[in-house]
């Protein structure tokens, strides 16, 4: 009779046989996998386990002090809170090529994170929330040409070039089993719950020219649509919802002024896997109230569309 239960205890045993007595690193997302790999190693084996959390300024609203509070206060689990929001938005400055943003954003976390983990000292192993997928995923299979479409953002290579062993306490389980996994544990369920967020964050639903104040804009239009959809009861039944900001301004009417603002798109998919997806069929009533909050609530936008789009021939991100 195979139960959670007993397969977080033999995870634990599993993580204290394959640690010994070394310290571990474990970079922290704010996302569920790195998360649940994050509680689990440390109840197997404590304060051996510190983990860093590399703040890019491309998080949504409060993103960063809920991981924060979460892991430090609720856990106790040491953590280095790395706010490099600067250095990633000044190296982004007057960058507009989607690639070229990524592979920005993926290199300096790279760097940074090496850099924040060396802080630890002497550290063995390198914790990572690899699932079952990503294992099968990374097995190539021949056949039609590869393209690329998007590069990832991940730390592949990271362990080799910091000579560091890898600890992979998800490796056999999906995405179900690592929630089911995070509640036995007793992460709370609106974190377990969450959508799927990507390792470059806000500045892939920001297509063009990264700004402060464009992310600004976009951070508060995205906390109204995503209390939109909590409200309507609808956030369970979406793969990924959020709000991109567009590199347009348009003319619009408030009051008995003229508003000369930017527009901004909705997006909210239904996906298994993230590799297809449908574009979510909202009523119009929501969206019409969405469209509404977010004009009167947030400053810097007059222009709300819905992107109907479903994937292929699109893809979630709008980068
Ligand atoms: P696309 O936009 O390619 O996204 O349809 C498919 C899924 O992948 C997520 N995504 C990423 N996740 N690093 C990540 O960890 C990335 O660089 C990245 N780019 C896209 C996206 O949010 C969706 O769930």
């Amino acid at each position: 009779d195979w139960t959670m239960g007993a397969y977080r205890e033999e995870a634990i045993a599993k993580i204290r046989a394959q640690v010994g007595d070394a310290k571990v690193i474990c970079g922290l997302s704010g996302g569920v996998d790195s998360s649940v790999a994050a509680v689990l190693i440390h109840e197997a084996i404590g304060d051996q386990l510190t983990c860093v959390f590399v703040d890019h300024g491309l998080l949504r609203q409060n993103e960063a002090q809920e991981v924060v509070s979460m892991f430090r206060d609720h856990y106790n689990i040491p953590l280095i809170h790395a706010d490099e929001s600067e250095l990633f938005l000044g190296a982004l400055e007057g960058v507009s090529d989607p690639e070229v943003k990524r592979k920005t954003i993926g290199k300096l976390f790279i760097d940074v994170f090496q850099k924040h983990a060396a802080e630890v000292g002497g550290a063995e192993f390198l914790a990572q929330g690899t699932l079952y997928p990503d294992v099968i995923e990374s097995v190539s299979f021949s056949g039609g040409p590869s393209v690329t479409i998007k590069s990832h953002h991940n730390v592949g290579g990271l362990p080799e070039k910091m000579g560091l062993k890898l600890v992979e306490p998800l490796r056999e389980l999906f995405k179900d089993e690592v929630r089911a996994l995070g509640h036995e544990l007793g992460l709370p369920a609106s974190f377990i719950g969450r959508h799927p967020f990507p390792g470059p964050g806000l500045a892939i639903r920001c297509p063009g020219e990264i700004t402060r104040e464009k992310l600004e804009i976009l951070r508060k239009a995205d906390a109204v649509y995503i209390d939109q959809i909590r409200k309507h009861g609808l956030y369970d039944e979406i793969w990924q919802a959020f709000v991109a900001i567009l590199p347009v301004r348009t003319v619009g009417v408030m009051g008995d002024g003229r508003t000369y603002d930017y527009a901004c798109a909705l997006r909210a998919v239904t996906s298994v896997d993230g590799m297809t997806a449908d574009y979510y069929p909202f009523t119009h009533e929501f969206l019409g109230e969405t469209a509404t909050r977010i004009i009167n609530e947030v400053k810097g936008i007059n222009r709300v569309t819905y992107d109907i789009t479903s994937k292929p021939p699109g893809t979630i991100e709008w980068e």
